[in-house]
């Protein structure tokens, strides 16, 4: 087992404030339009979250949220950043298909090469970079094709996993990337999520990665932010926390309860931009 993090490095985050934050329709299993959402609380956690990176000295960028789209809070889903080079999101629900141009505007009007996606992707939501490779879901969301698609703009490996359980219907609700360090990448994940082939694939690449627990998943903890050291979590993740203190790792608690109502937590408000 890695006992010893690799260690803290210099992030580079896109996020977008929950101003116009609601559920009015319904995508995924966490989502009940009838339930009551407190815009306000969302905002207080949101910006809690975004001074929790600024405290560990990480840069946050803001991108203008746009009403009509209350999810564009979940800035993952925006886009997939690797080496400067912008692969654009094409959301499959129609509610949300507006958040990919303008994600990708955003990236554009600031000299990011972008390339339009031809193919069904959302962003970081199912397209996860740990070291050299590239981990992508399929199943509720991304079409397999875009992981082909990844792999050639990005020239990295890309390797297809399939998610089998529609309350972790995209990957960052069912794995997180631990380090990212091609010395010694890690990732926690949750195994029932997957099919039994992905299972089998994960444990090859990763045999000691850190095995979430049911309570974990409910939490859904499994959507951490780390920076090699630092791992932000759901608080209700506990073994998950005890799993990363255990491995050097420094979980730090952020409570995004009002945003799980949409069905994302912190990584999903999370886009990051690797130079
Ligand atoms: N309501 C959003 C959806 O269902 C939540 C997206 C969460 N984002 C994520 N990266 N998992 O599309």
């Amino acid at each position: 087992m890695t006992v010893t993090a690799p260690g803290r490095t210099d992030r580079h985050y896109l996020m977008c404030e929950p101003l116009h934050y609601t559920v009015s329709y319904e995508i995924n299993p966490w989502m009940d339009a009838t339930r009551y959402t407190d815009r306000d609380l969302a905002l207080r956690q949101w910006r809690t979250l975004r001074d929790t990176y600024l405290e560990l000295g990480h840069r946050v960028e803001t991108i203008d949220p746009i009403e009509g789209l209350p999810d564009m809070v979940y800035a993952a889903n925006g886009a997939t950043v690797v080496g400067g080079v912008v692969y654009s999101a094409r959301f499959r629900h129609p509610e949300r298909q507006p958040e990919g141009p303008a994600y990708q505007k955003w990236f554009a009007d600031r000299g990011y090469v972008t390339h339009t996606a031809a193919v069904i992707n959302e962003g970081e939501g199912d397209i996860l970079v740990v070291g050299d490779l590239i981990l992508a879901g399929t199943g509720f969301r991304t079409e397999r094709a875009a992981h082909g698609e990844a792999q050639e703009l990005f020239g990295r490996p890309v390797i297809s996993l399939e998610l089998v359980n529609p309350s972790y219907y995209h990957l960052d609700t069912a794995l997180a990337v631990i380090s990212s360090d091609p010395a010694s990448p890690q990732i926690a994940y949750y195994p029932p999520a997957f099919s039994a082939g992905s299972r089998a694939v994960l444990q090859t690449l990763f045999p000691d990665a850190i095995i979430a627990t049911d309570a974990d998943a409910v939490a859904l903890g499994l959507n951490a932010v780390s920076d090699g050291e630092n791992v932000i979590v759901a608080p209700g993740a506990r073994d998950l926390a005890a799993a990363l203190t255990e491995r050097g790792y420094r979980p730090i608690p952020v409570d995004t309860s009002e945003l799980l109502k949409g069905g994302g937590g912190a990584k999903c408000c999370t886009l990051e931009i690797r130079a």
